[in-house]
């Protein structure tokens, strides 16, 4: 191919249209073409979801794909590039409709739903900003889960999945999470390299993607639990890493302001990820920081506790923690936890999931608008059902890995409102794909003091 005859629209085109969107390499083409390409392709992944609301609200149904990433990357021309005059977005989209086959009537739909998005453009971009600017003040709590929710007018779920398509394709981790999933799905056992681990043991297969670098299949039960007693490798995902170094930072917070021991009651411990996340950073810190934490973990379900005792007991109890697993129903008990007012309630609450769609994206069509109100309700019952175990001045904590406004910001109003001596102190949002680490799961926690009447 010449220089003459390259074009940059079908280049972009066929970029995004391709499997693993495989960059072209353009060495032999001119600057300001690279640029171009370079800028349509990024611009289009990052601003995908936005694109799709505004082709959503302008057609009956959703064309099909090759006449939506058509759509997609001349509105996004239309839209954020606006060195380029309209009259040659449309005729490059003309041109590469040709190209590609259209129908008349196809370049004419194609036209229609272009010219009046580029109508509202005003419109668009001032709601755009509007709502931009309640998140950036940050005066309301959980204005950026509105935010994303309002824009783009669409249920949750479907906004969670374009986000995280969107935010993912951007960075083309996709096929390592779905491979993740899809070997969970097989029951093998997967998990996660700590930090500066390399792993060239032969037993431990590495799925080496560089999407997921620190991704590692173990080969069974053993290894999994010799490794993470060795503190080589761990067993949660990044949100739930996140989550878990909130905790430990904030427990570290409270030991470093002079507390001399720090009571915590961990509810919904489960299997016991993120109990051993938290343990593993807060002892990476400073082992001696353990010595003053007194910790109960409860769950409901007793096989959970089965699985806790397998594999998260054993480096718990090398780290002389002091620590005890408990069954214990707080929605259902009529008689009184024994443990005393604690500093620190954490509940990891059972939730919609909705912030893993990457790695389970079958949550997606389970679930409903109901079944949201309902896990939010649950929510609020724990809350209301546990607060009587926080120590004055102490913390009740929820995370929950989805970003719902109903399970999230409703779910922390409610309570908050119900309770007047609780104060939402903090507020934490951890968006897919905004990490270091290329790809997150979505993650929430609010933080709430108990100033006792
Ligand atoms: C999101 S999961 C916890 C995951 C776990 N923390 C982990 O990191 O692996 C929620 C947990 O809450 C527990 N749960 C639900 N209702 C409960 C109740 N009434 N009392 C105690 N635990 C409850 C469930 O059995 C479930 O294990």
């Amino acid at each position: 191919m010449t220089i003459k005859e390259f074009n940059v629209r079908r280049a972009v085109f066929d970029t995004l249209t391709s499997e693993n969107f495989e960059k072209k390499d353009l060495s032999a083409y001119k600057e300001e073409d690279r640029s171009l390409y370079n800028e349509i392709v990024t611009g289009v992944l990052r601003e995908l979801r936005f694109l799709d609301y505004l082709v959503s609200g302008s057609v009956k149904k959703m064309p099909r794909p090759k006449m939506l990433w058509v759509l997609r990357i001349f509105l996004y021309q239309l839209l954020f590039l606006d060195r380029i005059p309209k009259h040659a977005v449309f005729s490059e989209m003309k041109k590469l409709a040709t190209v590609l086959k259209f129908s008349p009537m196809e370049i004419k739909f194609s036209h229609g739903v272009l010219e009046n998005i580029f109508r509202a453009k005003e419109k668009i971009f001032q709601k755009r900003q509007d709502f931009l600017s309640i998140c950036e003040m940050g005066k309301e709590p959980g204005a950026d889960i509105k935010y994303r929710e309002a824009v783009f007018n669409l249920p949750h779920d479907v906004i969670l999945k374009v986000l995280e398509s969107a935010e993912k394709l951007d960075k083309l981790p996709g096929r390592a999470w779905m491979a993740m999933a899809a070997l969970k799905k097989e029951s093998i056992l997967v998990g996660w390299l700590l930090p500066n681990v390399r792993m060239d043991s032969v037993d431990v297969a590495s799925l080496e993607s560089s999407a997921a670098p620190f991704a590692v299949a173990f080969p069974n039960g053993q290894t999994m639990r010799s490794l993470v007693a060795e503190e080589k490798a761990w067993i949660q995902g990044e949100g739930s890493q996140w989550a878990c170094e909130a905790i430990s930072r904030f427990i570290k917070k409270r030991i470093q302001s002079g507390v001399q021991e720090i009571k915590v009651l961990e509810i919904g411990a489960g299997k016991g990820g993120k109990t051993l996340g938290t343990f593993m950073s807060l002892y990476q810190t400073d082992p001696e920081i353990l010595k003053k934490i007194k910790w109960c973990a409860v769950d409901v379900d007793p096989k959970q506790q089965d699985f806790f005792d397998d594999s998260v007991s054993a480096p718990l109890k090398k780290w002389n923690a002091d620590f005890e697993y408990r069954i214990w129903d707080f929605l259902r008990s009529k008689e009184d936890f024994d443990f005393g007012d604690a500093d620190i309630v954490w509940i990891d609450a059972p939730c919609s999931g909705l912030g893993t769609l990457s790695k389970h994206p079958e949550i997606a069509g389970k679930v409903t608008a109901k079944a949201l109100e309902e896990l939010a309700e649950k929510q609020v019952k724990l809350l209301n059902s546990v607060k009587k175990y926080v120590k004055n001045k102490g913390y009740l904590v929820l995370s929950l890995c989805t970003l719902t406004s109903t399970e999230c910001v409703d779910t922390v109003h409610r309570f908050s409102s119900q309770n007047e001596n609780y104060e939402l102190v903090a507020q934490k949002i951890l968006w897919p794909g905004t990490q270091e680490l290329e790809t997150t799961d979505g993650f929430f926690l609010g933080v709430f003091q108990n100033f006792k009447a």
